[in-house]
């Protein structure tokens, strides 16, 4: 029996959906939806939107926009669960959670933000210039969203699978912690999809400014792929399929035979203009229908926001017992039934934690005990601290996948769970 794998992935209100969106998420991930096996979750990451969007407009209607694409192209809210991220109260809260056992030197290294305060660096000014919390906290967020519903598989672009390995890393943190609570997430990175060029060649991307919106009028379509950039090759010359933008739209588009006849058009020397028109009729073949229902939908913005509310519910059925429990696990307890007794001793030490120290040989030694005083590692004599600490820096780097080099160095190895899962504290921390 194959067991029922939760996908989840958002996307963030921000923008309107083109071609790249579509072929590169949008169609995958509403064809993966329907698989039998696969219970999915897709939401609007409008908390995420604010971190870049200061424009109440243009998330409001990004968010409409996004719904009506991700409806119109076929997914479908009964099947799956799709929902608006601000509609779910308890991610913001499962984020305070997730930001307590965060570290902060993780955040640090995390790509966007560490992207601005290079460029900071560069500029000369003060490294977090124009750097919003909400930026550094993103990955947080982000974990909580995942975590949320205990997903399995997160479709990403590669941009985004650092979030991913975050949010593994909170979870084992949490759940070393707190207990087991979060299945502990995978990036899901669609390794044949392609990258769609945009108008001017480089990928198709908003922030470059050369996109095809998905959903333009069928006259606006047509207008934009004449404006895709060509070489200056007449009609009648043969033409390379190689690099041209041209030709990989089509082909993200076409049947394999559509691809190889229109190979051979170029090779025959196909006038730029005609092979514009053939993707032109292409690309429409496939978005016209869509586009009908995307019309419809967004002249009813109350129809999708109960499609919104009704995906809500949906989520919120697992979302408000899930944080009932994990206010339990943490210690966000009522108060009129049973108050524990803070432990004396026990659990206050919580985190496993290496110790290195010097014998009467004169060597360097290091052992690794966990929370309770359970001594996981024993290392043996090493001829400098630094060696010692070198070996230390590695196990707190790689975790248990750094045992197998390491065994000539260490006397006693505790073996299974509680070692793994004391190495696994430290990559988190460090990652
Ligand atoms: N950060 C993602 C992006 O920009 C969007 C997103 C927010 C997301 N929360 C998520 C994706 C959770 C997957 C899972 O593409």
């Amino acid at each position: 029996m194959k067991k029922i794998q939760r996908v989840l992935t958002g996307i963030t209100t921000s923008g309107t959906p083109h071609l790249g969106n579509y072929v590169g998420a949008i169609r995958p991930t509403v064809r993966a939806s329907r698989l039998p096996e696969v219970q999915s979750f897709y939401f609007l990451a409008d908390y995420h939107a604010l971190i870049k969007v200061g424009e109440p407009a243009r998330v409001q209607r990004s968010t409409l926009e996004i719904a009506a694409t991700w409806l119109a192209c076929g997914l479908d809210p009964q099947k799956v669960t799709f929902y608006r991220q601000s509609d779910i109260p308890e991610i913001p809260e499962l984020t305070w959670l997730l930001t307590c056992v965060t570290g902060k030197g993780v955040l640090n290294r995390a790509h966007a933000y560490k992207a601005s305060v290079d460029k900071n660096n560069a500029a000369g000014v003060d490294p977090d210039a124009g750097v919003t919390a909400g930026l550094f906290m993103y990955p947080v967020l982000m974990a909580a969203d995942i975590l949320m519903f205990n997903a399995h598989q997160v479709p990403v672009g590669r941009d985004q699978i650092q979030h991913i390995e975050m949010a593994r890393d909170i979870a084992s943190s949490f759940n070393h912690l707190y207990g087991e609570h979060f299945t502990l997430p995978e990036a899901a990175i669609e390794e044949h999809v392609a990258t769609l060029p945009g108008l001017d060649g480089r990928k198709m991307s908003k922030s470059y400014d050369n996109t095809i919106p998905l959903f333009v009028p069928r006259d606006q379509l047509r207008k934009l792929i004449m404006g895709i950039v060509t070489d200056s090759r007449a009609p009648g010359e043969p033409k390379s399929t190689e690099g041209s933008a041209l030709f990989q739209l089509f082909q993200a588009f076409a049947s394999e035979e559509e691809t190889a006849s229109l190979a051979k058009a170029y090779a025959e020397g196909i006038a730029w203009g005609d092979a514009k028109q053939t993707l032109f009729e292409r690309l429409d073949r496939e978005i016209a229908p869509m586009r009908e229902v995307y019309d419809q939908l967004i002249q009813d913005p109350a129809q999708i926001e109960k499609t919104l509310k009704a995906g809500a519910e949906k989520a919120r059925a697992i979302a408000t017992p899930f944080t009932t429990r994990l206010r339990e696990a943490v210690g966000l307890r009522q108060l009129d039934n049973r108050v524990a007794a803070a432990p004396v001793k026990a659990a206050k030490v919580t985190a496993p934690a290496f110790k290195q120290y010097r014998e009467g040989d004169g060597l360097f030694y290091f052992k690794l005990v966990d929370g309770t005083g359970t001594l996981l590692l024993q290392s043996t004599g090493f001829a400098s601290g630094k060696e010692a600490a070198q070996a230390i820096a590695r196990l707190q780097r790689e975790g248990s996948q750094a045992l197998p080099s390491l065994r000539e160095q260490l006397t006693l190895q505790e073996d299974g769970e509680a070692l793994t899962q004391a190495l696994a504290h430290f990559a988190a921390l460090q990652a």
